[in-house]
């Protein structure tokens, strides 16, 4: 039997295809949007019918927000390590082996209790597709436990064992990047939808990078990388060498990055709130958007670098100082998370598309930006929902 959800009443709704509404998000005004079991069926003129009826009084509606980008299988606390950094200590990324420390000590059913928590703040903030990675492992067992945590609750999981060489390993980072490579991989790939690498001076190098995105490629997984996070570097080159889904951080790019990216259908992905809360400069969106490169934005959530789940929080900052429209922020943590992904299902509100949205107490998509800090989502459709 079919089920349908009518949400009515809807002020302005973003389909995200320029074709059915007006401008580049396809905004249908005084609308409603009808799902049966689970996906959009129509959208149209408000006082359609269905099952079950959400009345949106005449606020904004939006595809659900894809954050492709999280680090949420962690236990432990670092907010002593962001005070430091306010007090002027300098971000290096050393802390990921505190948090290695405490999630390896962390029993597996207090993990999942930890990222369900997450997940709801996620969901409560207009997440319905969410990105996993692993990286606070870095062995064997905790890397492919990490994973087997995140499957749970997503299929958007990202091995990431080349995170950072873990303190037993100082010295030796090419034999852990052959633990990484080999049984670690074996143990993960299961698990795991994608590789991932930080590709960063203080991290893993080119070569070691690139070995792990080879590794991974071998084993079947689909490739994205962390670059260009700390300072310019070989990470956006090697993604787009290696043609990575993602590449992500991109703060500091030069302009044969831009040009690599433009030319590619490697996704630059922003982190906004880790340039925030690591007193970074932001990546000049601008240069890259207009140079034709797709991009999209993402949470970070992690406990080091970027403590938030809030996607649009990273929209406000992606316009307020990294100059990019509302209309190009708000495809960027649809779309654009979409493509980071690789999912053309998720993103849009249109007739086959899934049906996850959000329901704004706002009259419209602008008031993400223009109310930084407000809680504006007043309802979120979405598989996270099972979880909170
Ligand atoms: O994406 N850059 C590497 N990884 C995370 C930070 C992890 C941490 O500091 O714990 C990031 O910012």
């Amino acid at each position: 039997m079919t089920e349908s959800l009518v949400i009515d009443n809807i002020g302005s709704l973003i389909t995200n295809d320029p074709t059915v509404g007006r401008g580049a998000l396809g905004i249908i005004e005084n609308a409603s949007l009808v799902i049966t079991d689970g996906a959009v069926e129509a959208m149209g003129p408000a006082g359609a019918n269905g099952d079950t009826r959400i009345d949106a009084k005449g606020g904004c509606v939006l595809p659900g927000f894809v954050d492709s980008h999280t680090h949420l299988v962690f236990a432990g606390d670092r907010a002593e390590e962001f005070t430091a950094r306010m007090a002027g200590e300098p971000y290096d990324g050393g802390g990921i082996r505190v948090t290695t420390d405490a999630t390896r000590a962390t029993p597996t059913d207090e993990l999942h209790r930890l990222v369900r928590l997450r997940l709801a703040e996620a969901h409560r903030a207009g997440t319905t597709t969410i990105e996993i990675k692993s990286g606070y492992g870095l062995n064997v067992t905790d890397e492919a436990r990490s994973l087997e945590v995140a499957e749970h609750y997503t299929t958007e999981t990202t091995f990431l064992g080349a995170h950072l060489l873990p303190s037993e390993y100082e010295g030796r980072a090419d034999d852990y990047i052959e633990l990484v490579c080999n049984e670690m991989l074996t143990a993960s790939a299961p698990h795991a939808k994608w590789i991932d690498a930080f590709c960063e001076e203080g991290a893993f190098d080119e070569d070691q990078s690139r070995a792990v995105l080879e590794a991974g490629r071998a084993a079947g997984l689909g490739l994205r990388l962390h670059g260009n996070q700390l300072g310019t570097g070989a990470g956006v080159q090697l993604a787009v060498e290696c043609g990575c889904a993602s590449v992500d951080h991109c703060t500091h790019l030069t302009d044969a990055d831009i040009e690599a990216l433009a030319g590619s259908d490697t996704v630059a992905t922003f982190l906004p709130a880790a340039d925030f809360s690591t007193r970074q400069p932001y990546p000049d969106a601008r240069r890259v958007i207009d140079a034709g490169a797709t991009v999209a934005l993402a949470s970070n959530c992690n406990p080091g670098s970027s403590y938030t789940t809030s996607i649009s929080f990273c929209i406000a900052i992606a316009v307020r100082e990294m100059h990019m429209t509302i209309d190009e922020a708000i495809q960027a943590v649809t779309l654009g998370g979409a493509a980071a992904l690789q999912r053309t299902d998720i993103g849009h509100l249109t007739p086959g598309a899934s049906g996850h949205a959000v329901i704004l107490a706002a009259p419209s998509h602008h008031h993400l930006a223009y109310r930084p800090g407000v809680p504006l989502i007043r309802q979120t459709i979405g598989p996270l929902g099972a979880f909170v």
